[in-house]
């Protein structure tokens, strides 16, 4: 049976660094692995507590796409300390109504890559914080920190730094487990 990972960048340029990051998972991720990276991100509007049972179509494809997935596996930069708007967005829109959030129980693992030698600990762990008032099952170890990220990939885009793939594996093999234990998306 084929292991289904919603892959979410935190952010949108097209020279995305943790983009990139998801795009080496999708090279990384073992036979009977299936990493499909999120589009749509662009496409949702603000959140707004008035739409929310009645989202609009890009909501509704996020939604369905979480629901679908057995696991979901997130690149974030840091910004300003924290976690990106787009990405914060985009998870209220996913844990709402009330009750309802398709994010509970889900199989989760985060990594990113910043900058700074920090390589986004600060926004990894605000993100912890969301993921624990949501009842997602987040992946604690490894840690993939990629920190100054403009050492670590060639022009191309490709992650070339050893150390952080063999990372990255981890994480798609400790996702692997935690999704094992709590099921398989029906
Ligand atoms: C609005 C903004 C805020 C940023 N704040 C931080 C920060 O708090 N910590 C950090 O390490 N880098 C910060 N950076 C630099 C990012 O680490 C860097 O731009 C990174 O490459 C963004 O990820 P990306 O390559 O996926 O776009 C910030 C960049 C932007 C645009």
């Amino acid at each position: 049976m084929t292991i289904k990972i919603l892959a979410i960048s935190g952010a949108l340029r097209a020279a995305s660094t943790n983009t990139a990051l998801l795009r080496a998972a999708q090279q990384l991720a073992p036979e009977g692995v299936e990493i499909e990276i999120y589009e749509g991100a662009r496409d949702l509007p603000y959140f707004d507590q008035d739409l929310e049972g009645e989202p609009p179509a890009s909501v509704v494809d996020l939604r369905e796409r979480i629901a679908a997935a057995d696991g979901v596996l997130i690149a974030t930069p840091e910004y300003n300390y924290s976690i990106p708007g787009v990405l914060k967005n985009l998870l209220d829109w996913a844990s709402r109504p009330y009750g309802e959030s398709v994010l509970t129980d889900k199989p989760v693992a985060i990594m990113g890559a910043s900058m700074s030698g920090f390589g986004t600990v600060r926004a990894q762990n605000h993100l912890r914080d969301v993921f624990h008032w949501l009842d997602s099952k987040v992946v604690t170890k490894p840690e993939v920190h990629v920190g100054q990220n403009h050492t670590r990939f060639d022009e191309q885009g490709n992650l070339t730094d050893e150390t952080s793939r063999g990372l990255i594996a981890g994480l798609i093999a400790a996702l692997v487990l935690k999704v094992d234990r709590v099921g398989v998306a029906a």
